[in-house]
């Protein structure tokens, strides 16, 4: 294969170098594109085919339905890791050491306290409030309570900032939780692993004994596990871009929290619990909603289908979709959603309009059922993405002001008026 591409406007050609990835992915490098052009630009809304960045955390292959975190496989790292392992390798690049672990689960803890006018805060929002409302605000108090700019060329200041928004991301995941059920507001303990800490923030009840099942520990691990990057997607391109400013770490995951919250984003997972009991409460007629799917007329959407990458399934989507069969059997949980969600996927795979389109569940398709199964109420469900993607962010933050990536600044094509002269308000 020819090392450049040719661009032919007009009567001119212009030659443009190839670049290939470590998986022999290729890209036509315009960076010279503009001025070689004097002025041309590339056009491509929703960046379906423009690659923003170079990055060596996540690889996917969304035809052949591949997810890797620095070379690991999805399934082994959900199989046999921690979260927290999983977490020190997208942001560090390498599996850690007993010692390194040990150490960065310590700094962690030893960071997660938020400071108590932080709760004035989260008192005056009303309890109605959506909880990723919630947590993307109070993640970008933080800053206020935590001024110091974290100076990007000393690993010290970088890995402090980091331990730091470990630490307390999960205690306001927590209290953005008991807000809602009226329950006291708690800290992490130092007895505790991160993950352990998680689950007894969220579920400790001052009048009951606690203890972890290890059922929910090894589901809520996984999930995590499942939700932990995802290369370029909105939130992380949101993070990086917000960061490309100089913003600040914790500003730039708030960021992120509020790229996630959409629908169409990881807002999904609560989408699909909220369309799965509608279609329970109508009678479960799963044919009914797969024609309202595929009536353009209609604005319904099969939600926790379709990706923008994966023309394949979604290989979190297999993982979780078994998860879910073994916690609702361990865990002794009969929910009939579970079955109108195989129904709906059974008859997607076999429905011309999906199959031609490549529409195959994705991750958000089954994990509500799991996080429902935990106890876990249905606003949380993007929180608890959030909660698992934070590494992820954090990895694509320090990847990108590293790396020292320009300030993002797309271009456009104006197709607004022309000039034209002022009116005055009379003549009108
Ligand atoms: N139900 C019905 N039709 C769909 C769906 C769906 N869920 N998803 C895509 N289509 C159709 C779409 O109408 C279009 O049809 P046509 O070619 O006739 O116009 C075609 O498939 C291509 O869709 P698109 O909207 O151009 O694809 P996209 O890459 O811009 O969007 C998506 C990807 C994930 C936003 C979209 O598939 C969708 O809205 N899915 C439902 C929401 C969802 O589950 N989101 C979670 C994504 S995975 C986790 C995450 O990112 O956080």
């Amino acid at each position: 294969m020819s090392e450049t591409a040719r661009l032919i406007i007009g009567e001119n050609a212009y030659e443009f170098p190839l670049v290939k990835g470590t998986e022999n992915e290729v890209a036509i490098d315009v960076k010279q594109l503009r001025g070689a052009t004097n002025g041309v630009i590339t056009i491509d809304p929703g960046f379906k085919n423009t690659g923003s960045c170079e990055s060596a955390i996540t690889f996917l292959d969304g035809e052949k339905g591949i997810l890797r975190y620095r070379g690991y496989s999805i399934e082994e790292l959900a199989e046999e890791a921690s979260f927290l392992e999983v977490a020190y390798l997208l942001i560090f690049g390498d599996l850690p050491t007993r010692d390194q672990l040990s150490k960065f689960l310590a700094d962690i803890r030893d960071n997660s306290i938020v400071d108590e006018e932080v709760k004035k805060i989260l008192d005056s929002f009303p309890k109605s409030a959506h909880p990723m409302g919630v947590l993307s605000s109070l993640t970008a108090a933080l800053t206020a309570f935590n001024p110091e700019s974290v100076n990007v060329d000393s690993e010290a200041d970088m890995y402090n900032a980091i331990v730091r928004i470990m630490g307390k991301l999960p205690v306001l995941v927590a209290w953005a939780m008991r807000k809602k059920q009226g329950l006291p507001l708690i800290y992490a303990s130092e007895r505790l692993d991160y993950v352990d800490n998680i689950i007894r923030m969220m579920f400790l009840k001052p009048h009951k004994e606690f203890f972890i099942n290890p059922i929910i520990k090894n589901a809520l691990n996984k999930l995590l596990i499942l939700h932990a990057d995802h290369e370029q997607n909105c939130s992380a391109s949101t993070v990086r871009i917000v960061g490309s400013s100089h913003a600040g770490l914790f500003v730039s995951i708030a960021a992120g929290i509020s790229a996630l919250w959409g629908p169409l984003h990881g807002g999904a997972n609560q989408a699909v619990l909220e369309m799965l009991e509608a279609i329970k409460a109508d009678g479960g007629d799963t044919k009914k909603y797969m024609a309202k799917a595929k009536d353009k007329n209609d604005p319904f959407r099969l939600m926790g289908f379709g990706h923008r990458v994966y023309k394949n399934f979604d290989p979190r989507a297999r993982i979780i979709k078994k998860a879910a069969d073994e916690v609702l059997n361990d865990l002794g949980v009969e929910d009939p959603i579970l079955e109108i969600a195989k129904g709906l996927e059974k008859e997607a795979l076999e429905d011309p309009y999906f199959v031609d389109r490549k529409l195959y569940p994705n991750v958000d398709f089954y994990s509500g059922i799991i996080y429902r199964a935990l106890g876990i109420p249905v606003e949380m469900f993007t929180v608890m993405f959030a909660l698992g993607r934070l590494p992820g962010w954090i990895a694509q933050w320090r990847e990108m002001r590293l790396r020292k990536e320009p300030i993002g600044r797309p271009r456009q094509l104006y197709t607004g008026e022309n000039h034209r002269s002022f009116v005055n308000i009379d003549e009108r």
